[in-house]
Order: C-alpha cells, then sequence, then structure tokens
C-alpha cells in the first residue's frame, strides 16, 4: 500500500424502515464508527453514510395495518434514528432513504446496464396468490397445517413445532394472513438475474479470493471458504428472481409494467444512492468521487447476510460496469449475544440500546465495552453484566481515568497548570510511543480487543509509575517540588498518550481531554509531539463515572425469575398429552428400505425417497431432509415410516408416507436424525 492518503466509502447495512434500532444495529455501527474515527485520524478522507431500508410488503402491509402510506410510515421510523446514533456518538456523514429518487435512477440504470450484458431473463413462475388482496403471496404470509407434524397455524416455509422445512405448496389447507382465505396458483412472470452464467461464477470466484485496494484479502477467511462452497455447489449460483409483482412498496423495473425489483436488490444500491445524495450536499460530483482511482468501496455488515454482499452484490456491481466499482472488502461480524443467548423479544432477552441511554448509562461504557471484545473474526459478541461490570469500573475508571485523576490536579494547582517540558522525555513515555504503530495496526485491522488489551497493558505500566513514585507523598515533603512536577508530568503525558490510543473509541471523552489538557486536536501523528508548559492545563473535572449494579445494569438486563426445575428436553418441547395403546395402533409404523434417494428439481429442502416396505412395489416418499443428508449416504439403509398416511398430493408428486426423523421442537439447527432400526430388522416389519 502506497503511503498517500486514503479515499474510503465506508457503509454498514442498511436497517429495515420498520423497526427502531436493535443492539445488534447498533454493535455494527459502533465496530464501523471506530474504524471510521481511525481512519480519520490517519489523516485519510472517508464518507460515511448509511440508510433506512424501505421496501418491500412487510413495510407495505405495516403501513396498510396503520392506515398511513408506506412513505409516511418510513419517515416516522426514520424520524427515531437520530437519538441513537448521536446518542452512543456513531456519526454517519450522511443518512439518507432507499425511497429516494437517487435510488430509482441508480437501481434502474444498473439494471439497464445488466440487461444490456444479456444478464436478465424472464420466466414464468407458479405461486401462491391471494384473490381477495389481489397479491401474491411470500412464503411468510401463507400459514397453514404442517405436512409433517400436523402442527396448525405454521409458515409456509417451515414448522415452528415439528422444525421440518417445505414449500408453501406442501402445507395443507393454506391460507393466507393477510385475509384468511384459502390462496390459489397463479402464474406470473418473474424477472432473473443470470447468476449461473460461467462469467458470473468466474468473476465472483477471482472477486471472492482477491484483495482490496489495501492489499489484503477482499473478505474473511471464513466468510471466503463460505462463499467458495457456495461457488462449488454443482451448477454454481441459482438465478436469481429480482422482481415482485404489483402491488409491491418498491422500485418499478423499467419496460416492465407492474413489476417491481425485489427489496434485496435496491437495498445495497441504497449505499450508492445515500453517497450520491452526500455528494450533491457536498457539491461534489458523486461519478468522479466514486471512480476516483484511489476510492475505496468497504462494507460493514452482519454474517446472516453474507450470500447478498458478497455474491448478489459485487455482481451486480461489476457487470454493471462503469461508474459503478466494486467492493474493496465487505467486513463481516457476528451478533450481540446475552449471557450466551441470542436475542429474542418474545424471551425478553438482549438489551435494549434506548432504555440503555435513558438509564443514564454512558454511551462509551458500552463502546469500550464491544470494542474490547470484538476481533476481525465473524464471531458473536456476548454481553454479560459482571464482565460488563468489570471491564468499564476496573478499565476504563480503575486504569484509564485514575492516571488522570492522580496527576492532573497537582500540575493545575501546583505548577500554575505548567508541565515540567524536561519529563516528556522519560523513558516509560518512549515505551508508550513506540506503541503507536502496533496499536494503529490492530485498529486497521479491526482486531479492536487485541487493540484494548494492549492500551490496558500500557495503563497498567504507567499507574505502577505512579505507585512507585508516590506523588501523593512527594507532594507532602519538602523539597521535592521539582520531583512531584516531573511524576505528574510524566503521567499527565501517558495519560494524554493512551486518550489518543482509546480516541477511536472514546471520542467524547477525547474530545473533553483534548480541551482540558489544552494539547490540540489529537491524530496519530500527536504521538511525537508532548505536552508543553508553554500551553498550561485546565482544571481537572471528572471524566466519567461508574456502572451503577442496581439501578442501571440489573434494570437494563433483569435477573431472570428461578423457573421450577424442568426436565430439560431438547428444544423445549413438553411431551405430549397422554395417548392410549389404541390411538398408538392407528399408526402403522414399518420398517421401510431406502432404495432410491434423490434431489427433487425446484426444490431446496425435499429429497425423493423410493422405500421398499415389503409389498412388492415401492413407495415414493418426500421428505424434507435435503440439508441434512446426501442422498448417496442414504440408499441401502433401512428407516422407519408411517405406512397407513393418507397419501398427499405434492408440487413434485404423490408422497405415499412419512420416515420418522428426530429434532429439536423448533430449532432444527440442532440437526435431523433419520431413525435407524438395530441389525437383523427386514422392510415391512411392523413397529409395536
Ligand atoms: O437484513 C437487513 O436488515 C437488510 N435491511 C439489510 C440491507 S443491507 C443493504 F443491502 F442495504
Ligand atoms: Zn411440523
Amino acid at each position: 500500500m502506497s503511503s498517500s492518503k486514503r479515499n474510503l466509502f465506508v457503509t454498514t447495512a442498511l436497517p429495515y424502515a420498520n423497526g427502531a434500532f436493535h443492539i445488534g444495529h447498533i454493535m455494527e455501527y459502533i465496530q464501523a464508527d471506530i474504524w471510521v474515527r481511525h481512519e480519520r485520524m490517519c489523516g485519510n478522507t472517508v464518507h460515511f453514510v448509511g440508510a433506512d431500508d424501505a421496501h418491500g410488503a412487510p413495510i407495505m402491509i405495516a403501513a396498510q395495518k396503520k392506515g398511513i402510506t408506506p412513505q409516511q410510515f418510513v419517515a416516522e421510523i426514520a424520524a427515531g434514528r437520530k437519538q441513537y446514533l448521536d446518542g452512543f456518538h456513531i456519526k454517519f456523514d450522511h443518512w439518507h432513504c432507499t425511497d429516494s429518487p437517487e435510488n430509482t435512477e441508480l437501481s434502474q440504470d444498473i439494471y439497464r446496464k445488466l440487461k444490456a450484458a444479456d444478464l436478465i431473463y424472464t420466466k414464468d413462475i407458479e405461486q401462491f396468490y391471494d384473490t381477495s388482496k389481489g397479491m401474491f403471496l411470500a412464503d411468510r404470509f401463507i400459514k397453514g397445517t404442517c405436512p409433517k407434524c400436523g402442527a396448525d397455524d405454521q409458515y409456509g416455509d417451515s414448522c415452528e413445532v415439528c422444525g421440518s422445512v417445505y414449500s408453501p405448496t406442501d402445507l395443507i389447507n393454506p391460507k393466507s394472513s393477510l385475509s384468511g382465505t384459502t390462496p390459489v396458483m397463479k402464474t406470473s412472470t418473474h424477472y432473473f438475474f443470470k447468476l449461473s452464467d460461467p462469467r458470473a461464477t468466474q468473476f465472483l470466484r477471482e472477486w471472492t479470493e482477491g484483495v482490496g485496494a489495501d492489499g489484503k484479502p477482499r473478505v474473511q477467511a471464513d466468510v471466503l471458504s463460505k462463499d467458495l462452497e457456495w461457488l462449488g455447489k454443482d451448477g454454481g449460483l441459482a438465478d436469481w428472481d429480482i422482481s415482485r409483482d404489483a402491488p409491491y412498496f418498491g422500485i418499478e423495473i423499467p419496460d416492465a409494467p407492474g413489476k417491481y425489483f425485489y427489496v434485496w436488490l435496491d437495498a445495497p444500491v441504497g449505499y450508492l444512492a445515500s453517497f450520491k445524495a452526500y455528494c450533491e450536499k457536498l457539491g461534489k460530483n458523486f461519478e468522479e468521487e466514486l471512480t476516483r482511482p484511489d476510492t475505496e468501496q468497504i462494507h460493514f455488515i452482519g454474517k446472516d447476510i453474507i450470500y447478498f454482499h458478497t455474491l448478489f452484490w459485487p455482481a451486480m456491481l461489476h457487470f454493471a460496469g462503469k461508474p459503478y466499482r466494486v467492493p474493496d472488502h465487505v467486513n463481516v461480524h457476528g451478533f450481540v449475544t446475552v449471557n450466551g443467548t441470542k436475542m429474542s423479544k418474545s424471551r425478553g432477552t438482549g438489551i435494549s440500546p434506548l432504555q440503555y441511554l435513558e438509564l443514564g448509562m454512558n454511551a462509551e461504557w458500552l463502546r469500550y465495552y464491544l470494542a474490547a471484545k470484538m476481533s476481525s473474526r465473524v464471531e458473536d459478541v456476548d454481553f454479560t453484566k459482571d464482565d460488563f461490570q468489570a471491564r468499564v469500573n476496573s478499565d476504563l475508571i480503575g486504569k484509564y481515568v485514575n492516571i488522570a485523576s492522580r496527576s492532573a490536579g497537582f500540575i493545575f494547582k501546583r505548577f500554575g497548570g505548567c508541565v515540567s517540558d524536561a519529563a516528556m522525555r522519560d523513558p516509560m513515555l518512549e515505551t508508550l510511543r513506540a506503541a503507536k504503530d502496533e496499536i494503529v495496526g490492530l485498529y486497521e485491522d479491526r482486531e479492536y480487543a487485541r487493540a484494548m488489551r494492549r492500551i490496558m497493558e500500557l495503563a497498567d505500566m504507567v499507574n505502577e509509575f505512579v505507585d512507585r513514585e508516590k506523588p501523593w507523598e512527594l507532594a507532602k515533603a519538602e523539597g521535592r517540588e521539582a520531583d512531584l512536577q516531573r511524576v505528574a508530568s510524566v503521567a499527565l503525558e501517558a495519560f494524554r498518550l493512551l486518550t489518543l490510543y482509546l480516541k477511536p473509541v472514546l471520542p467524547a471523552t477525547a474530545e473533553r481531554v483534548e480541551k482540558f489538557l489544552n494539547c490540540g486536536e489529537l491524530t496519530w501523528e500527536s504521538s511525537t509531539v508532548a505536552l508543553s508548559s508553554a500551553n498550561p492545563i485546565s482544571k481537572y473535572e471528572h471524566l466519567m463515572g461508574r456502572v451503577d449494579r442496581e439501578k442501571q445494569l440489573d434494570v437494563l438486563v433483569p435477573e431472570k425469575p428461578v423457573e421450577e426445575a424442568k426436565p430439560v428436553l431438547p428444544g423445549g418441547e413438553a411431551i405430549a398429552d397422554v395417548c392410549t395403546i389404541d390411538d398408538f395402533t392407528k399408526i402403522d409404523l414399518r420398517i421401510a428400505k431406502i432404495v432410491t434417494c434423490s434431489e427433487v428439481e425446484g426444490s431446496d429442502k425435499l429429497l425423493r425417497l423410493e422405500l421398499d416396505v415389503g409389498e412388492g412395489r415401492l413407495r415414493q416418499v418426500f421428505s424434507g431432509i435435503k440439508a441434512f443428508y446426501e442422498p448417496k449416504d442414504l440408499v441401502g439403509k433401512l428407516t422407519v415410516m408411517i405406512a397407513n398416511l393418507a397419501p398427499r398430493k405434492m408440487r413434485f408428486g404423490i408422497s405415499e408416507g412419512m420416515v420418522l426423523a428426530a429434532s429439536d421442537a423448533s430449532d432444527k439447527a440442532g440437526g435431523v436424525y433419520l431413525i435407524e432400526p438395530f441389525p437383523g430388522a427386514q422392510p415391512g416389519m411392523r413397529l409395536h
């Protein structure tokens, strides 16, 4: 990388405009904001932009329910953003909206260019349609009875009770959750982005394995292996359905009346739209800024949207061509967990960022806490109260702030605010200054946890110096004025350097320190200058309070009431109600031999099995186990099936029974396990 200054265009994922920010958003913004502040301290130019992700059916429907337009709905949500961003010192240069003229223009332009590159085609597809609402239904708007376990009121793509996955057409008695009516199958023409094109696969391989302008890998190792896995699938990537039919809250597809871009097409274009609007605000030319050879495009995102950002998005940009550029980096982070548990509103876990601020908790505590736990890897960050309290009270207050409160008063009261210039050459300060390059490198690589550890090691060293030199005793001893000034000056300069090192994480504190130390704005170059007697310091004001466990932390994350001990069943599903032996014998369970097993074209969930249950013929059964088994591993195995289940007509054919598999009640993440009998069982034997 050359030493010339960089021109960075940095974004965070655009939040859906149907809800307030949650702690996951705030964590991502803090991660990016720290990096942006660090880059600015390097003297680089950064354009840091965000926007609301406004389009899509859920927002359209939520607005309808409230009796307002989607635009009004989005505007209400957008109005609530500032208090969070200001509250946590997250400093975007510009915040925009994907429902904007800039986004319409850019999305349509990209589409036209993809079409000109022969990468767009149309195909008729069949989908559920709600005749009373006059709209096609996405999977989440269809509910019915699970074809596997018979549970009622399940979504169109998966069952929350038995965890099986299926297509909406497999649901028994499907209903539109918008109107309660039975949907019908209807054909419509959809627009596809041809990602199966060999050009796309080849380009995406190169992009994902390549490096950004800084010479570093474009994506993290974990992301690269995911991408290569997706790209390496037989037949490469599937084509991407980029259209939705009216009524839809979105951007119209040019020359395609009644067709809109699927929200995920125009959402990332929102990054460019926000940058364009920002350039216009600054009086700059967007295309010139974007195409500058020194511009780098960098996205921060969460691990749930890797596919969109490292496959669809670079492909859109590359094949659209100039003035668009492919991302230099897509930096992926994990989720925030609380006590090791994923956030869930219904279970009352998670942290409300607004409540955090309303409780008077210092935003920089959270910034520091998250920084102290974040690395460049795709790892979750766990929040626990004990850990939070310890990091803030012992690191920030006990180690860092303590240094100022132990030294500034002496300099201010006893020496008119003037440090000893000779003390600035103390060897300990040289050690501190020598750590700068390492710390800058750690920020650059988003290794914040390692940076915080290194800074706290340095703070320990400074506190040991103060403990050893005992300025409070020097202050009382006669004739030790010069020593007192030396010791307090060294400690204060050390504090200035530690403040510099923490500045990307603690911007508000750093600003106050800059004022009271009268040392000018701290940038990475400031490590080479020092406090000077020519610029006396002002009176020290307390910089930061301690965390209050009872009034703050325990309110923010209440202790869970101790529940009665219950047997712990996987997935938490209770044992079902008592049944009689007659109930049981109604179900004819048989040993079945899997004679053939194959994938089902058009289904990413099902496998097609042909089973021998000793009847002299084979039965066809579709099972939602594709994610868990390779067909070749099942052929020849024995399993158990319900042999007298009424045959069901599915989209892909008749299913004549059901194979039994074990899984957690609501979480297929724990896997799905087919049942295999002990050796000796023969096809057709009944289970008693
Ligand atoms: O997953 C989400 O919350 C999306 N709204 C993220 C969009 S990021 C970008 F593509 F706009
Ligand atoms: Zn089910």
